[in-house]
C-alpha cells in the first residue's frame, strides 16, 4: 500500500521504517527541515536501537522517502498516518495544534481519485477522531469546494504502544494492534495494512528476532472513542503500577522489608504480573505524565474527579524528591557539595529527556546550591542542546564523574552501569556515597566496594538488623 506518515519523531520514524520493511511504500513528512535533511542522508534524528539499519534496508529497496510537504504524498496514498506530538498545555490538556494543522493540510491535499484512510497514531483525547474528520473535511472544503461531495475518506484511531529503546521490536511484534473506526471500509483498509503483522509472515530483520512462540498478533477493532480511551487507560495503569511499587517500597523502608523481594513475591501472582514493579526514582518520559494529566483533564470536563489518577501524579512527584531526601540524610548540607548523576535519559536505550527524573533532580540540587555533574552514554548531547539553562558539568565517563564527587546517584539503569568497577569509583570520591535510584547494584557488593549504599525500598542493612534481634 502507499502510505504517508506525518511527523518523524520517536513514533513516526519507527512506524515509517517498520511499514516500509513490511513491504509498503512509505513517505515520511516533517515540517522540521533539518530532520528531513538528516533522514534523507540515512541518519536517524533520534537514538533508537536498530532504527538506522531498518531505514537503510527500506531505502535500499526504494520503500521509503522523506519530504517536508505532504501534498504529493497524501494525494498518492491509501493511508495517511498522523504521528505528530501532542504535548501538555499548562492546564494538563493535550495541545492539539500540530494535529489540527496536519489534519487540515491532509484535507487540502485530497482529491477524488481514491478512498483514503486518515489514521490517528498520536495520543489524543477522547473525541479527537471526530475532530480529525471535521478538520480534514474543512481542509477539503477550503481547497476543493466543488469536488467535496466526491472526495471520500475514513478516519481511524490506531494508538501506539511502542516503548522507546525497544521500539522496533514493539512495532514488529506487538502484544496487540488496536484500531478504532466508524465504517467497515476503513477497518478493511487497516486490516489489509496490518495483515503482515497480524499473520507474522515476514522475515525478522537482522538483530530483531521474533519472540519465541509468536504466531499471530491479536487485532482489537473498536469504536474511535474506545481506541482513544484504550491508549490513555493503558498508560494510566502502567503509571499507577510503578507508583504502587514505589509506595510499597517506601513502606518497606520503614518496616525493614526488602522491596525487590516483596515485588518478586507479588509479581509471581498471575493476576498482578512481574513487569513494571521495579521501585525507583519515579517514572518519566514523554507519555505517562502527559497522558495521565490529559485523562484527568478529560474526566474533569465531564464533572468527574479521578482521585486515583491524581494520586498517581502526586506519588510520582514525591518519589523524585526521595533522592534529595536520601542525599540530605547522608550529606546533611547539600550547598557546595558535588553530586554526580549516573544517567540522564528517562530510561535506558533512548536519548529522550522529556520529563526525565534526572532533570528534576538536577534542578532541585542546583536550587539547593549543590554542584551537579552527569554522565550518560547517549543523552548528554540532547541535554546540552535542550537544557542549556541547567549548569551541569558533563563527564567523559563514570570514573570521571566519580572523581571528587560527594555522592553518586544512579538515575538511569543503562546496561553498561551494571559492570562498573565500584571499588575504583568509590576510591576517587570525596565521600563514597551511592544512592541507587533504580536498585541496579547488589547492596552487599556496593558496600564491599567501599560505598555507603542506599537503594529504594532497601532498609540500610536487614541482615544486621536480624543479627541484632537474634542476639537480643
Ligand atoms: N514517544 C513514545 O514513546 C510514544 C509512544 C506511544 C505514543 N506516543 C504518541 O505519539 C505522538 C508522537 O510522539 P513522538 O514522541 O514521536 O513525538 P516527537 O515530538 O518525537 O515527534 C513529533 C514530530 O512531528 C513533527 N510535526 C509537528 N507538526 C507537524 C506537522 N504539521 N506536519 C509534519 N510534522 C509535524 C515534529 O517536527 C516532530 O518531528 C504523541 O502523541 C505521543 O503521545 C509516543
Amino acid at each position: 500500500m502507499r502510505i504517508t506518515v506525518i511527523g518523524t519523531g520517536y513514533v513516526g520514524a519507527v512506524t515509517g521504517a517498520c511499514l516500509a520493511y513490511l513491504g509498503h511504500r512509505v513517505t515520511c513528512i516533517d515540517t522540521d527541515e533539518s530532520k528531513i535533511a538528516r533522514l534523507r542522508r540515512g541518519e536517524p534524528t533520534i537514538y533508537e536501537p536498530h532504527l538506522a539499519e531498518l531505514l537503510q534496508l527500506a531505502a535500499a529497496r526504494g520503500g521509503i522517502d522523506f519530504d517536508t510537504d505532504l501534498s504529493a504524498a497524501t494525494a498518492a496514498s491509501d493511508v495517511i498516518f498522523i504521528a505528530v506530538g501532542t504535548p501538555s498545555l499548562p492546564s494538563g490538556e493535550a495541545n492539539l495544534q500540530y494535529l489540527e494543522a496536519a489534519a487540515r493540510s491532509i484535507g487540502a491535499a485530497m482529491d477524488a481519485r481514491r478512498f483514503r484512510v486518515v489514521v490517528n497514531k498520536s495520543t489524543v483525547p477522547v473525541g479527537s477522531g471526530n475532530l480529525v474528520g471535521t478538520l480534514v473535511r474543512e481542509g477539503i472544503e477550503d481547497a476543493r469546494p466543488k469536488e467535496r461531495a466526491s472526495i471520500r475518506f475514513g478516519v481511524a484511531s490506531n494508538p501506539e504502544f511502542l516503548r522507546e529503546g525497544s521500539a522496533i521490536a514493539d512495532s514488529l511484534y506487538p502484544d496487540r494492534i488496536v484500531t478504532g473506526a466508524a465504517e467497515r471500509e476503513t477497518l478493511a483498509v487497516m486490516q489489509e495494512l496490518y495483515r503482515p503483522l497480524v499473520e507474522q509472515d515476514f522475515d525478522p530483520p537482522p538483530g530483531v528476532p521474533r519472540p519465541a512462540g509468536m504466531e499471530r498478533v491479536p487485532m482489537v477493532t473498536t469504536t474511535l472513542t474506545s481506541a482513544e480511551m484504550i491508549k490513555y487507560a493503558a498508560n494510566a495503569f502502567l503509571a499507577m503500577k510503578i507508583g504502587f511499587a514505589n509506595e510499597i517500597a517506601n513502606i518497606c523502608e520503614h518496616v525493614g522489608a526488602e522491596a525487590p523481594e516483596v515485588m518478586t513475591g507479588i509479581g509471581l501472582d498471575s493476576r498482578i504480573g512481574a513487569r513494571f514493579l521495579s521501585p525507583g526514582v519515579g517514572w518519566g518520559g514523554s507519555c505517562f505524565g502527559k497522558d495521565v494529566l490529559a485523562l484527568l483533564h478529560t474526566a474533569r470536563e465531564y464533572g468527574y474527579d479521578s482521585r486515583l489518577l491524581r494520586a498517581s501524579i502526586d506519588v510520582n512527584s514525591a518519589q523524585r524528591q526521595m533522592v534529595i531526601q536520601k542525599l540530605q540524610e547522608k550529606l546533611f548540607i547539600l550547598k557546595g557539595r558535588t553530586v554526580g548523576l549516573l544517567g540522564l535519559a528517562f530510561k535506558p536505550d533512548t536519548d529522550d529527556l522529556r520529563d526525565a527524573p534526572s532533570l528534576h533532580i538536577a534542578e532541585r540540587l542546583l536550587q539547593m546550591g549543590a554542584r551537579v555533574k552527569a554522565y550518560d552514554p547517549i543523552a548528554m548531547t540532547a541535554c546540552r542542546e535542550q537544557r542549556p539553562d541547567l549548569r551541569i558539568r558533563f563527564c567523559e565517563s563514570a570514573q570521571d564523574l566519580a572523581n571528587e564527587s560527594d555522592a553518586l546517584v544512579l538515575v538511569t539503569e543503562w546496561a553498561e552501569f551494571r559492570d562498573l568497577d565500584l571499588t575504583a569509583l568509590a576510591r576517587v570520591m570525596t565521600r563514597p556515597i551511592l544512592v541507587d535510584g533504580r536498585n541496579l547494584f547488589a547492596p552487599d557488593a556496593a558496600r564491599a566496594a567501599g560505598f555507603d549504599y542506599t537503594g529504594i525500598g532497601r532498609p540500610q542493612s536487614p541482615a544486621a538488623k536480624i543479627a541484632i534481634e537474634h542476639t537480643a
